[in-house]
């Protein structure tokens, strides 16, 4: 029987038998194997997805969600606050509604993906768009949350932090060690922290012999820790991570320069080309702000900057299906024809 996350690595997580748990058994998602591009295959060098859009709400998100739902109950809130791009905001909707209580989110008018907007009202969060983007939403949150009694549940809240540490854990578990290479977009920053704080613990722990090499990928129109200042306007079509002041950008430098690793900027080009070549090649949907961790690593194998025989596991957070409007953007519907079957053939290319 699958075990909720709290329980699965409950001796890793700051929980007590006081703990209400609040799961919607989330975590424990495949680590796939890829083909990997061309490039890869020719180095020698061993691709893996981390598929985290097979999580409850369809993104990593749900990892750090059911700590800091949990903990909140248990210090007693009746409302949860989040700004987000989405994917937060779809999760904190679930796990309130699941322990519930309120989630207050505040959107980015306009820039938040179809998917994730069905999620939140339907899980029936209390939906607040300003006109501005993610970083502006945030403020608004940190101090909404500071004047009234409501939890804040953005990754600024170490539990979510905790949380989303675990996804090292099951790599580890899995792989049997560290990867060479562990590769992940970069939106506010919480996950790469997450993620670095996870393989540190179980380094520490004597479970890992030694630890993986961070890459952090940011949409270039959104690349604020690569240009080294906040982004006043960020755009990109990864609307997840369209952020120009990351809460844990500290975190994020400390992740690349503790681990030599690296945090670069792709553009969208390139991360549409790499959502699609996971799609049509490998047979993963993911969102565009996951496939930002291909579009980087591909750049590395084209530099021949993995040394071969590496395995490189690519955190893909969330779920195709949150983003259906750049899939019609981006690939074009053809049009209707006759109801006949010679027809059909000939369109099928059958004939
Ligand atoms: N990928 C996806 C699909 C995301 O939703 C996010 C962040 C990231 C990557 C980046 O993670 O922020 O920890 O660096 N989404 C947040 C949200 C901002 O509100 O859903 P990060």
């Amino acid at each position: 029987m699958r075990q909720p996350l709290i329980e699965r690595y409950r001796d890793y997580l700051p929980v007590s038998p006081k703990t209400p748990v609040v799961s919607l058994l989330e975590g424990s998602t495949p680590l796939l194997p890829l083909k990997g591009p061309p490039e890869a295959r020719e180095q020698g060098i061993q691709l893996f997805a981390k598929y985290e859009g097979l999580n409850p709400t369809a993104s990593f998100k749900d990892r750090g969600m059911t700590l800091a739902v949990s903990k909140a109950v248990e210090e007693g809130a009746r409302a949860v606050a989040a700004a987000s791009t989405g994917n937060t905001s779809a999760s904190a909707a679930a796990y309130a509604a699941r322990a519930g209580i309120q989630a207050i989110v505040v959107l980015p008018a306009g820039y938040v993906a179809l998917g994730k907007l069905a999620q939140t009202l339907v899980h029936g969060a209390t939906i607040v768009q300003v006109e501005g983007n993610f970083d502006a939403a945030l403020r608004i949150v940190r101090e909404l949350t500071e004047r009234y009694p409501v939890a804040l549940v953005n990754s600024i809240n170490p539990y979510r932090i905790e949380g989303q540490k675990t996804i090292a854990f099951e790599v580890a578990e899995d792989l049997g060690d560290a990867p060479e290479f562990h590769a992940l977009p970069v939106g506010n920053a919480g996950n790469i922290t997450a993620h670095w704080k996870g393989y540190r613990e179980l380094h520490a722990a004597g479970e890992i012999p030694r630890l993986p090499r961070m890459l952090g990928f940011q949409a270039e129109g959104a690349a604020p820790i690569v240009k080294g200042h906040p982004v006043e306007k960020p755009e990109t079509v990864a609307t997840a991570i369209r952020i120009g002041n990351p809460a844990s950008w500290q975190g994020a430098l400390a992740a690349r320069d503790e681990s030599g690793g690296a945090i670069e900027a792709v553009p969208d080009e390139e991360i549409l080309a790499a959502w699609r070549y996971l799609a049509s090649e490998e047979g993963i949907f993911v969102e565009p702000a996951s496939a930002a961790s291909l579009a980087g690593v591909w750049r590395w194998l084209k530099e021949k900057k993995i040394p071969p025989e590496s395995r490189v596991v690519l955190t893909l957070t969330g779920h195709g299906l949150k983003d259906p409007g750049t899939a019609e953007r981006e690939v074009r519907l053809p049009d209707p024809i006759p109801a006949r079957v010679e027809a059909v053939a000939a369109a099928a290319g059958l004939e």
